[in-house]
């Protein structure tokens, strides 16, 4: 295994691997990377892809083959495909995130906000992670992919279950439990796609099921996927970027003082999150040839754990990398969103959420404290914010 599960901190972990190079091999054949340049180098190399990566690398559990149904959000999209798979599923929803169509969707994002932030005023505390920094991600996919507000509470149960279990699951407990999540994902998405093709809407879904791939209709397995993939990779990243730039102000008073002063560093104050502390820790890339990396050589199917969280604390790159400073000249150098093909598809979206929460939770309530004990879970790859208790008075 990669990092044992229920360590607190991994950031001292990842200094300890730094310390053995840029490329360092684990008990498990595992090849590891903590460098910025040798991650952005692999995440970029045509010759490293996701078809090939294998879960019993990383998961504790060898598991048996999945039966075709229900679909995986994760395993049967286009995040675990190469090109030229990846590049046609890929380029049916990369036009929702364009900064042009981002645009026209900011002002109902800001509203939606305002409205949480209303309900937020008339408490002395509050809970930032379920009453605020959950709300925006779901409420914002939930618009994006159609789905009726009354379905927003169970959506969002679901997307809270799966995110931890994307570490691998450690029991066959668990592995039933989400086996159950993705089962009740995949009939709510099978029963939203035939509404959508009966009453098409404005919504990405309703588009998905009118488009082609190849000139042929886009395959309903695909459509479920892809719907899948989206709830489940704008949630609990969305929710961390704003629950860890929440609390990075919080306890960083020169950071606070410096954003109540100038409102337009809120973009800063969401880059320098994503570096010091971003949602995805890590992503793995297997060889599908030979190729040398810092100084190795790795043969086919060699797996390789690019540690985006240590990269973005290289001290080759970032002076002071533990540092959280929003003055940083080159904070927006992070890998929070990967690089090459699988670049965050929705890293616009999840900037324009950031942005606007942060700044307009510190606009309206400038004397926010943290008021009780913050908890995360101890997931490896997402590490997830699950209670940030604030409240309003001095
Ligand atoms: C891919 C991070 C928000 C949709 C990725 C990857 C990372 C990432 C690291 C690459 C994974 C890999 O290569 O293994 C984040 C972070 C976010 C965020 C830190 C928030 C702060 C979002 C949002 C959406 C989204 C809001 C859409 C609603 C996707 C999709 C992919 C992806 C569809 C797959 C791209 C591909 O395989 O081509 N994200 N993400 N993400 N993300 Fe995000």
């Amino acid at each position: 295994m990669l990092l044992r599960r229920g360590s607190h901190s991994p950031y001292p972990l990842y200094e300890r691997i730094r310390r053995d190079g840029d490329l360092v091999r684990s008990r498990l054949r595992l090849y590891i990377t903590p460098s910025h340049r040798w991650a952005g180098q692999i995440l970029r190399d045509p010759r490293f892809g996701v078809s090939q990566v294998s879960a019993s690398e990383g998961v504790v559990l060898p598991l048996p083959p999945r039966p075709p149904e229900p679909v995986h959000p994760i395993e049967d999209s286009f995040l675990s495909m190469d090109p030229p798979e990846h590049t046609r599923l890929r380029k049916l929803v990369s036009p929702w995130f364009t900064p042009r169509a981002l645009r026209t969707r900011r002002a109902e994002i800001e509203r939606v906000i305002t409205g949480y932030l209303d309900e937020l005023a008339t408490k002395q505390r509050f809970d930032l992670v379920p009453e605020f920094a959950e709300r925006v991600p779901i409420q914002v996919i939930s618009d994006l992919l159609g789905v009726p507000t009354p379905d927003h509470e169970r959506f969002s149960a679901w997307a809270r279950q799966v995110g931890p279990a994307l570490d691998g699951v450690h029991s066959l407990r668990e592995q039933r439990r989400l086996d159950a999540v993705i089962a009740e994902l995949h009939v709510f998405f099978k029963e939203l796609i035939a509404h959508r093709r009966r009453h098409p809407g404005e919504d990405m879904l309703s588009q998905l099921v009118q488009s082609t791939v190849d000139g042929k209709p886009v395959p309903e397995r695909d459509l479920l996927a892809t719907a899948g993939l989206l709830l489940l990779a704008g949630f609990g990243t969305t929710l961390n970027l704003i629950g860890n730039g929440a609390l990075a102000l919080l306890v960083n008073r020169d950071a606070r003082e410096r954003l109540l002063a100038d409102f337009d560093l809120a973009p800063n104050v969401v880059e320098e999150t994503l570096r010091h502390s971003p949602p995805v820790h890590f992503t793995v890339r297997a060889a599908l040839e030979p190729v040398e990396i810092a100084g190795t050589q790795l043969k086919p199917g060699d797996h390789v754990a690019v540690l985006l969280a240590a990269a973005n604390r290289d001290p080759k790159v970032f002076r002071n990398p533990d540092r959280f400073d929003i003055t940083r000249p080159n904070s927006r150098e992070h890998l929070a969103f990967a690089g090459g093909v699988h670049f965050c598809v929705g890293a616009g979206l999840a900037r324009m959420e950031g942005e606007i929460a942060l700044r307009e939770l510190f606009r309206r309530f400038p004397a926010l404290r943290l008021d009780g004990q913050v908890k995360r879970n101890v997931a490896r790859l997402l590490p997830t914010l699950e209670s940030v208790p604030v409240s309003l008075t001095k």
